[in-house]
C-alpha cells in the first residue's frame, strides 16, 4: 500500500481535522502517500482528489468542520455512482480508503466492497455518538460542550423570568447529547427517544409546578413527541405558564474540538493507518474501555443502544 486516499462524509463533527492531521503525519513519516478526497463520496464519483501534506492540516488542527469538505451524497447511493466512483479511485491509483464519518459513511463502504476490491478502514466521526464498536465517537464531546454552554445562559434567563425552557438538541435517532448535556446542566427534564418513562415523568412533575420557578428541559431531537408539541402539552396542564422554546441547531456541529476530541481523533487516526497497512479492511476503528479496537462495519451499522446506566440517571433526575 503506497497512496491512501482518505475522506468525511455525512455530518462534520469537531475532531475530524485533528484525525486528518494524525493520519497524514504518520503516513508521511512512513513515506505513504495521502490523497484527499474531496466533500465526501461525491468527490469520489467526480474525481476531486488532492494530495495532501501534514503542513495542510496542522493549522485546522484547532478548528471544527472538515477542511476537506464533506457530503451526504445521493449519486453515490446508485450503482452507476459506485461503478464510476470504484474506477476513478483505481485510475488514481488509490490503494486503500480511510474514512471518517457516521453509520451512512460505513454503509456505503460496505456497498463499494461488493464492486471494488481497495481495503478500507472507518472512523467513527458524528455528534450522535450513537454508533456501536466505540465509546465515543468524534466530535460527540464537543457538541455536548457547545449544548452546555447554551443551556448554562438559557439557565440565567429562564431564572430570572420563572419561565419554562424547552431546548432541543441534536440527535437524529440518539439521545445521548441530551442525556450528556441535560445532566450536567441539572436540567428538570430529559426527553430522549430511547425512553418512554421520561415524559411521564416529566408530565407529573408539571402537575405540581408552581408559576414562580423556572424550568429547563432537554429535548433530543429525535425524542417522539419533540419541543414543540411538548410546549403545547405543557400548556394545556396549566394555562399560565411562561414558556419558551430554543432550537441549538447546527450551532452544535461547529466551534473547536475539545482536547478530548482532538486526542481521539488522534489516536484512531493512527490506529486506522496502521491496521490499514497490515491490509486489514471493513473495519472501524474504535475506543472501547479506553483501549483501540477494530469493530467489522456490519456490527458497527446496527442499532445502537444508550446505556441502561445513563437512562436510569435520566429518570432518577427527572423526578
Ligand atoms: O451529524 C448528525 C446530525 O447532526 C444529527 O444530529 C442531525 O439530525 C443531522 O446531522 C442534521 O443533518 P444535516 O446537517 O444534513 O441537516
Amino acid at each position: 500500500i503506497k497512496n491512501i486516499g482518505v475522506f468525511t462524509s455525512g455530518g462534520d463533527a469537531p475532531g475530524m481535522n485533528a484525525s486528518l492531521y494524525a493520519i497524514i503525519k504518520a503516513a508521511s513519516l512512513k513515506n505513504i502517500t495521502i490523497t484527499g478526497i474531496w466533500q465526501g463520496y461525491d468527490g469520489m464519483v467526480d474525481a476531486s482528489f488532492t494530495h495532501l501534506h501534514p503542513k495542510n492540516l496542522a493549522p485546522h488542527v484547532h478548528q471544527g468542520g472538515t477542511i476537506i469538505k464533506t457530503s451526504r451524497s445521493p449519486r453515490f447511493l446508485t450503482l452507476k455512482g459506485r461503478i464510476k466512483a470504484a474506477k476513478n479511485l483505481k485510475k488514481a491509483k488509490i490503494d486503500a480508503l480511510i474514512a471518517i464519518g457516521g453509520d451512512g459513511t460505513f454503509r456505503g463502504l460496505m456497498a463499494l466492497k461488493e464492486i471494488c476490491d481497495i481495503p478500507t478502514i472507518g472512523i467513527p466521526g458524528t455528534i450522535d455518538n450513537d454508533m456501536m464498536g466505540t465509546d465515543y465517537t468524534l466530535g460527540f464531546d464537543s457538541a455536548v460542550n457547545t449544548a452546555i454552554n447554551a443551556i448554562d445562559n438559557i439557565r440565567d434567563t429562564a431564572e430570572s423570568h420563572n419561565r419554562i425552557f424547552l431546548v432541543e438538541v441534536m440527535g437524529r435517532d440518539s439521545g445521548y447529547i441530551a442525556i450528556n448535556s441535560g445532566l450536567c446542566t441539572a436540567a428538570d427534564g430529559i426527553l430522549i427517544p430511547e425512553s418512554k418513562k421520561d415524559q411521564v415523568l416529566l408530565l407529573n412533575k408539571l402537575q405540581h409546578f408552581k408559576n414562580r420557578e423556572s424550568l429547563i428541559i432537554v429535548v433530543a431531537e429525535g425524542d417522539e413527541t419533540g419541543a414543540i408539541v411538548m410546549a403545547e402539552k405543557i400548556k394545556a396542564i396549566n394555562k399560565k405558564v411562561d414558556v419558551r422554546i430554543t432550537i441549538l441547531g447546527h450551532i452544535q456541529r461547529g466551534g473547536n474540538p475539545t482536547a478530548f476530541d482532538r486526542l481521539l481523533g488522534i489516536r484512531l487516526g493512527v490506529a486506522a493507518l496502521d491496521e490499514v497497512l497490515k491490509g486489514t479492511t471493513n473495519v472501524m476503528a474504535g475506543l472501547l474501555n479506553n483501549k483501540i479496537t477494530f469493530t467489522p462495519f456490519e456490527k458497527v451499522v446496527k442499532q445502537h443502544k444508550v446505556q441502561t446506566e445513563l437512562k436510569e440517571l435520566v429518570e432518577l433526575f427527572s423526578r
